[in-house]
């Protein structure tokens, strides 16, 4: 098993050459492994059409590998110089409104655009040919951020075009996609795929099929894209790591269907931006914004290990206040720690800050790093000082074990529910979330995982909120898993075509448990359903017809079935309020004979094989002492500081 590793991102482009021997000396200082380079140094290495120049960037290898440093090597395609898109202005993406997403930032580019695509293999194909080989590059990074910025759908002609053939390839006829869209409403019928129009700029809604197709595709052309660039590095080095680094509550391609072509999946984690950026209310914003949401690292965590098949890691640790929420503010004192333990936590292989110096010019002037501007040691090098010490002393193993409890995360339901919210905060990736917190405040430690038959086997709970459009094969793997099952709200209540199925929502589920949803309504804010044995519906619920096998566990205080079950399979009516959902997961744990346990809202706990690992995200020392027991502590104390972290290992794996 690999050792847990810290790196950085460094842009040596923007630094003299006679700075780079320091940096990498100060970097080894304080016990840095890797150091990611290059992914925005396009004009740097190409400052004119065909024109190379990458003798600086083996330099800047050259002196981080004399150090002893490890380099991940980004491919530059987030940022096409000026001359390339002067030289084919088409490339740009087009936003909903048909306006061209312009040069002058990032991500300036469609992916749909043949003639980019081309430009980007070969600029990947001269790097990888260059550096291939070279043995101080232990990874590859391509692009960065896939969709960052909003990217991901663009509107352009070279998008339409592509369109058409994806659509073609899916439906072959013409009819065949009349039927799946519905297209006879509202005279929306087509007679070739050559008629086919992106769905932007319609007069009301587009029709939910059309945006969901539209939206797989550009998945897909995201996808295609990266792989383009995996061939032409593994043809150049065959034993390559390939990473990508994704982003945080972010759902606009199929991550997992990426992560498939990587070898590594990677994150990039900026707890104090995210939480500003998040829907929480203004309480709880205040309550953690030193510290960030104590479940909202967890969860991708958890997300990219599955998108990696196992190995994952963070790829850019915010170390300081960051420029780009409505709010910034500089995270507490040990707040930085307990964001690097938690993720080795969860089975990183490397937690990597971003960045080693703060840049004096230009977009992220204002977003720290581990130097000051002027070189000077800020509070994060301190940080990561003292963590490479506790790490070394720990020298706990990269570790991944399989968890019991899983929870499906679904990139198509992500898309469906968003495009027909039907209540406009019906948020999947919110109601995920809320049920994720559950589970930990429950003190268990959860994986998120995909909705496939391989996921769910083995598994005690599979917990399954709004799976847009599950399979009969998928119905029966999950049957099949032997798992206690807790389903709904909304679960299987459209076909993969976007339309109600035959016989009424669950769909395919119904073979699970036998019900039938008749009636939906969703619920402005304030409103609420209470729920027999405390804690209410909010935002959403469901009229249920049960079948003769299935019981009423939950009711409505109108009497209507609010919790559902036949034998170990549940289904939920609606969306619950924290109370709500702690008493219907409390059943759950029962059926499913989960042991668990009841934490306080700023405590956390992570198991990962022998390991058990506690943090303190609260402003509050707070006693902890049951949670270890008799056990000896290799890490905190039983009276657990703010922002502490525990950590022993466990007589028993249990
Ligand atoms: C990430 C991005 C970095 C940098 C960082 C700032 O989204 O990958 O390049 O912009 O945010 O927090």
């Amino acid at each position: 098993m690999t050792r847990q590793r810290l790196g950085v991102c460094y842009y040596p482009e923007h630094w003299p050459k006679s700075r780079w021997r320091d940096d990498a000396a100060m970097m080894k200082e304080i016990g840095l492994s890797f150091v990611r380079i290059g992914e925005f140094a396009w004009s740097r290495l190409e400052p004119c059409d065909g024109v190379y120049d990458f003798a600086w960037l083996g330099q800047a290898i050259d002196a981080l590998d004399r150090a002893g440093l490890k380099i991940v090597l980004g491919t530059p395609t987030a940022t096409p110089p000026k001359w390339l898109v002067d030289k084919m202005p088409d490339m740009a993406a087009l936003d909903a409104n048909g306006r061209p997403r312009k040069f002058g930032s990032r991500r300036h580019y469609c992916f749909s655009h043949e003639g980019y695509a081309q430009e980007c293999d070969r600029i990947v194909e001269r790097l990888a040919e260059s550096f291939g080989a070279h043995p101080a590059i232990a990874a590859w990074q391509t692009d960065n951020e896939y969709g960052c910025h909003d990217t991901v759908l663009s509107y352009s002609p070279a998008a339409l075009r592509a369109f058409r053939r994806w659509c073609e390839t899916k439906y072959r006829r013409i009819e065949t996609l009349n039927q799946a869209w519905g297209n006879v409403f509202w005279s929306m019928e087509l007679r070739s795929f050559d008629e086919i129009e992106l769905p932007n700029m319609t007069v009301t809604e587009a029709n939910p099929s059309h945006l969901m197709d539209f939206q797989r595709f550009s998945s897909d052309q995201v996808i295609a894209f990266n792989r383009r660039q995996i061939q032409i590095i593994r043809r150049h080095a065959p034993s390559a790591t390939i990473l990508h680094n994704f982003m945080g509550s972010f759902v606009d391609f199929d991550h997992y269907a990426l992560g498939d072509d990587l070898d590594v999946a990677a994150w990039d984690s900026y707890p104090l931006g995210f939480l500003e950026r998040s829907s929480h209310d203004d309480a709880f914003k205040l309550r953690y914004m030193r510290v960030g949401d104590p479940d909202f690292q967890a969860f991708h965590h958890d997300l990219y290990r599955a998108c990696g098949r196992g190995r994952w890691q963070v790829m850019e640790q915010q170390p300081g206040p960051v420029n780009w929420a409505p709010w910034n503010p500089a995270p507490a004192e040990g707040a930085v720690r307990l964001w690097t333990f938690e993720a080795f936590a969860a089975g990183a292989e490397v937690v990597s800050y971003f960045r080693w110096r703060q840049a004096p010019f230009a977009q992220e002037q204002m977003h720290e790093a581990l130097l000051l501007p002027n070189a000077m040691p800020n509070e994060g090098y301190d940080a990561v000082a003292r963590i490479s010490q506790e790490l070394a002393m720990l020298d706990a193993r990269v570790e991944t074990a399989r968890a019991p409890v899983a929870l499906i995360f679904d990139y198509e339901s992500a898309w469906a529910w968003r495009i027909e919210p039907q209540g406009q905060d019906f948020a999947y990736f919110d109601l995920i979330l809320s049920i994720y917190r559950g589970l930990r405040r429950a003190g268990l430690s959860v994986d998120v995982i995909a909705p496939t038959a391989a996921a769910v086997a083995a598994r005690r709970l599979i917990v399954a909120p709004a799976l847009f459009a599950p399979s009969l094969e998928f119905a029966e793997a999950l049957a099949e898993s032997g798992a206690t099952l807790l389903l709904g709200p909304r679960a299987g209540s459209k076909t993969a075509d976007f339309q109600i199925p035959a016989d009424l929502p669950p769909g395919a589920l119904r073979r699970l448990i036998d019900i039938r949803v008749r009636r939906v309504e969703s619920l402005r804010p304030g409103a609420s359903i209470k729920i027999s044995g405390g804690g209410a519906f909010v935002r959403w619920r469901e009229f249920l017809l049960l079948g003769e096998s299935v019981r009423r566990e939950l009711a409505s205080d109108d009497d209507e079935t609010a919790l559902a079950r036949c034998g170990n399979v549940f289904y939920l009516s609606g969306w619950p309020d924290e109370k709500l959902l702690a008493s219907v997961l409390r059943r759950v744990f029962r059926a499913a004979e989960i042991a668990t346990l009841d934490l306080a809202e700023n405590i956390r706990i992570r198991d990962n094989g022998a390991m058990r690992y506690i943090f303190n995200y609260g402003a509050e020392a707070t006693d902890v002492s049951a949670l270890i027991g008799e056990e000896t502590l290799l890490l905190g104390e039983p009276i657990l500081e703010p922002c502490g972290v525990a950590a022993f290992r466990r007589a028993t794996d249990r």
